[in-house]
């Protein structure tokens, strides 16, 4: 009867298979650490649109409106006591609200909320009203606003 030494002497195709598989997982291993060491190297930042930014000029608006900036997903008022934004975004789930002229309020088109004149949420699945967002004139002319600062419904910007 053979040992087991003379079996794996005499099998040198497994013994190759072996050795093979042996390698690829060592470089494998070494192929994970040295991607997880470059990645570490990398920086983590998130990339997120800016949240001042300038809507455009005060002229931009004419007087007594309601300009809805898609890309900004805010209205801009301009009434006679001065400018100010509310955002479109529905606090249910997010859709675009729309301006309703005829009720002079927000209806949301996605699940029915209504919101009054200043955003308040007054039907619907809306759990809260729409933001209003500061606004600020950068040298005279150009209208700008932060997203991070959220004003109360009585402000006003006059320009
Ligand atoms: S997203 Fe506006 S009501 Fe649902």
């Amino acid at each position: 009867m053979p040992d087991s030494d003379s079996i794996h002497a005499s099998n040198p195709s497994r013994r190759r298979f072996l050795e093979t598989v042996g390698k690829m997982s060592f470089f494998a291993g070494f192929a994970g650490i040295f991607a997880s060491t470059m990645r570490f190297l990398l920086p983590n930042v998130l990339y997120e649109p800016p949240t001042i930014f300038t809507l455009g000029r005060v002229d931009d608006f004419p007087p007594d409106s309601v300009t809805f900036l898609e890309d900004d997903r805010l209205f801009v008022f301009r009434r006679p006591e001065g400018f100010y934004a509310i955002s479109s975004v529905c606090t249910h789930l997010g859709c675009n609200v729309r301006w309703n002229g005829d009720r002079g309020g927000f209806d949301c088109p996605c699940h029915g909320s209504t919101f009054d004149q200043n955003g308040q949420n007054i039907g619907g699945p809306a759990p809260r009203p729409l933001k209003w967002y500061e606004l600020t004139l950068a040298g005279g002319q150009q209208l700008k606003v932060n997203t991070l600062k959220r004003v109360s419904k009585d402000f006003r910007l006059s320009a």
